[in-house]
């Protein structure tokens, strides 16, 4: 008997010394010294010694069994060494390697065009007003002086939602919001009009075909101003600066008479071709002058409709399209690039 434990330790300990991973370690010690293992059997004989033989190869089991224990756990430290420095070794990281940069996207060039803007116009003194895309007929045409069958709305064909509400034309709607919202405050407070000085940019919608130069969407920046004493005067300063502001100091406006049905007198503001500084060229067909948007002094009969004194009051207004200064700006001679959203076109702003 106690050659067969004497055999167990030497086999114990040779299985373990060639032992290749902590799990075979764990099986070993089944193996070995688990309840069903080969010591254990061997114990099981013991009731078959003499008493005098029980205690001697029981002190030699014991021997055997911490024997094969110290093997298991000095083989399972080295093992488990190993594997965490195997484990280190695969999951090493470079922390000094430069990584690859994240592809970051900008503004679009309508955003920064007309951020640009709003920050000019904040600077003088005005504030944003928001209005909505989805408009009261009355808003967009009626209160603006186009009453219904007046021939200029055919020459803005909207989409209509019902028979009265309809996609907007143009920003000029947020004009009659803005002074009705001013009246209504001056009256609740019991206090004379507080003077109003508001762009409202946004989307406007025309049922206009596709191409290079027009869209069934884009985008205005209306701007209105009324007060005691606005002049035409206020109007041209104002749209100066901003040309000057977006252009460069030496940029100069025109003004030429136009009709608006909501603003009288009305003019359509030409601003100074930046290439050719006014002398002609391809870019403004030789013109010199490049049409950027409409203008006027807001017609009296709108401003009576909001509840405004045009006796006391007067105010100016002017509507421009973001699009054709956007263009203009980075030199885009389609305006549907503008809207398809090409990465390979939008990366270059
Ligand atoms: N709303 C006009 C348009 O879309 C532009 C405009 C605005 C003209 C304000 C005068 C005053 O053509």
């Amino acid at each position: 008997m106690k050659e067969k434990l004497e055999q167990i330790k030497t086999l114990a300990i040779s299985e373990i010394c060639t032992a290749e991973n902590t799990k075979q370690i764990e099986e070993l010690r089944v193996k070995f010294l688990g309840k069903k293992g080969e010591l254990t059997n061997i114990l099981k004989q013991m009731g078959s010694l003499t008493a005098e033989e029980r205690p001697i190869i029981g002190q030699v089991a014991n021997a055997v069994r911490s024997d094969i224990e110290n093997a298991l756990s000095e083989k399972k430290s080295l093992l488990e060494e190993n594997e965490k420095n195997a484990q280190i070794e695969k999951e090493y990281i470079d922390i000094t390697m430069s990584g690859k940069k994240p592809n970051i996207g900008h503004l679009h060039p309508l955003t920064i065009v007309s951020d640009e803007i709003k920050e000019i116009f904040l600077g003088m003194g005005f504030s944003v007003s928001q209005g909505s895309e989805v408009e009261f007929d009355e808003y967009n045409f009626t209160k603006l002086n186009l009453p219904e069958n007046h021939p200029a709305r055919d020459t803005q064909d909207t989409f209509y939602i019902t028979e009265k509400i309809l996609l907007r034309t143009q920003t000029s709607s947020v004009q009659v919001h803005v002074m009705e919202e001013e009246v209504a405050k001056a009256k609740a407070e019991n206090r004379e009009l507080s003077p109003i000085r508001i762009i409202s940019p946004g989307r406007v919608y025309r049922s206009d075909a596709v191409d290079a130069t027009h869209s069934p969407l884009f985008h205005q920046i209306e701007g209105l101003v009324v007060d005691k004493g606005v002049t035409m005067a206020d109007l041209k300063g104002t749209l100066e600066t901003l040309m000057q502001k977006l252009y460069g100091a030496d940029c100069k406006i025109r003004l030429r008479p136009h009709h608006f049905p909501f603003t009288e007198p009305s003019a359509e503001v030409d601003v100074m071709c930046f290439k050719c500084k006014g002398t002609g060229c391809s870019m403004c067909k030789q013109e010199g002058y490049i049409e950027l948007l409409g203008a006027g002094m807001v017609h009296p009969k709108v401003l009576q409709g909001c509840g405004i004194d045009p006796e006391i009051y007067s105010g100016f207004a002017f509507g421009l399209g973001l699009e054709r200064i956007v263009m203009r700006r980075y030199g885009i001679t389609d305006m549907r690039l503008l809207y398809e959203n090409d990465v390979r076109f939008l990366k270059q702003f």
